[in-house]
């Protein structure tokens, strides 16, 4: 993505379906006049999706799309992509958005799609990762935000972060530590990729000027 010229901030289309959490971490650190991307529309496919409140007190555009009202995925996702054009929108970010998208979509908006999955991909794609990592007994969990490609959960990596499994653990002790990564890593991905920072190669994400892997690879201590 080209450098973002005279200061003009990124506009970012967000696409939920339930509670918004990580939608709130991206509402909180554009309310930074410095962050460099700013949230053009928010799109539920869900009716009443609790995201959709986080919305009103910042006075952010909300549209709601519900797949239910058409005939089938096309018809959806052609109203979502119009929808997403006509509000400018230029990197659409996926927040807990429980809808597979068709390869029409999403080679639609290629390297202009990212999506943030609660588990260190290409481990544990698909639901229910965090009760699935406890039963494997893996020791690192995680968070990815990654470009999306046609597979599920598939696609160039931007940025991770990894927590540790402890013993006495369950799905939503660790889906907890987990989230709170999501909010620290999703924030970061876009900020890199709004600073014009992120680069696909081949289908690996190389980000200029990182001076070490801190910035990518976050690797938090204890609980
Ligand atoms: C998050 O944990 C996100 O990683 C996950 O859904 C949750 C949404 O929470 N997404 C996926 O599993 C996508 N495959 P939020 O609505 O509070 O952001």
């Amino acid at each position: 993505m080209a450098e973002r010229k005279g200061g003009k901030k990124l506009k970012l289309g967000v696409l939920i379906s339930g509670r918004g959490s990580n939608l709130q971490a991206l509402i909180d650190a554009s309310a930074n006049p410095d962050y460099p991307a700013e949230i053009a529309l928010v799109v539920s496919n869900v009716p009443g999706a609790k995201g959709l409140e986080r919305c009103r007190q910042p006075g952010i555009a909300t549209a709601v799309i519900n797949h239910k009202d058409f005939e089938d995925r096309e018809s959806f996702e052609a109203e979502l992509d119009k929808t997403l054009r006509a509000q400018g929108v230029e990197l659409v970010c996926l927040a807990g958005f429980m809808r597979l998208l068709t390869d029409t979509f999403v080679n639609g908006w290629r390297d202009r799609l990212i999506n943030i999955h609660p588990s260190l991909l290409p481990a544990f794609k698909g639901l229910n990762t965090q009760a699935r990592a406890v039963e494997a007994g893996v020791r690192f969990a995680g968070c990815t935000v990654h470009y999306v490609r046609p597979a599920m959960d598939d696609g160039p990596i931007i940025v991770q972060a990894a927590v540790p499994v402890h013993a006495d653990d369950d799905a939503d002790t660790l889906a907890a530590r987990i989230l709170t990564q999501e909010h620290r890593i999703y924030p970061l991905a876009v900020r890199l990729i709004a600073e014009g920072r992120v680069r696909v190669a081949g289908e690996r994400v190389l980000i200029d000027g990182a001076q070490s892997a801190e910035e990518t690879l976050i690797n938090p201590a204890e609980r």
